[in-house]
């Protein structure tokens, strides 16, 4: 990961023959934290605008299981904007990183493996006061 990477693609391995493929994801080596919360999205418009917060703890692994979109991060100095279009890599996204997703094909389905349950209390959704804690 070069170190202005705003977040890091995971590959994961395919367990593939003729009958088609399977990841598996596990605790471990290829994967970074205990998941506790799994969620998709799908349904998007294809100009809609998701997200648009950072978490203060949570991480998140995101993985377009089906169809592409793109994740623009932002950690207040930077912005790189990430192109997910399989099911086998997964955008590992830390925690105090601004994050906006769009651009979504119609068969557009996004999982979202998190490391946390769900807190509003984790978010921060206001993008001047992103700046203002990560300042700190
Ligand atoms: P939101 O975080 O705004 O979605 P996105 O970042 O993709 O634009 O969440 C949309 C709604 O879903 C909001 O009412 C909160 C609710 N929600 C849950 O109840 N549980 C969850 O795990 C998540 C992620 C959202």
């Amino acid at each position: 990961m070069k170190s202005k990477d705003l977040a890091q693609l995971l590959e994961f391995p395919i367990h593939g023959d003729k009958n088609g493929k399977l990841v598996a994801l596990e605790k471990g080596a290829d994967f970074p934290f205990e998941i506790k919360r799994v969620y998709y999205i799908w349904g998007t418009q294809a100009n809609a605008v998701r997200g648009r917060h950072a978490h203060k703890k949570l991480e998140q692994v995101i993985i377009c299981t089906s169809g592409s979109c793109d994740f623009i991060l932002d950690n207040g100095n930077d912005s790189q904007t990430f192109h997910l279009n399989t099911p086998h890599q997964g955008l590992y996204i830390k925690n105090n990183v601004w994050r906006e997703f769009t651009n979504f094909s119609p068969d557009c389905v996004v999982m979202v493996l998190a490391s946390e349950h769900y807190n509003e209390e984790d978010y921060i959704r206001d993008y001047k006061e992103f700046l203002k804690n990560i300042e700190q």
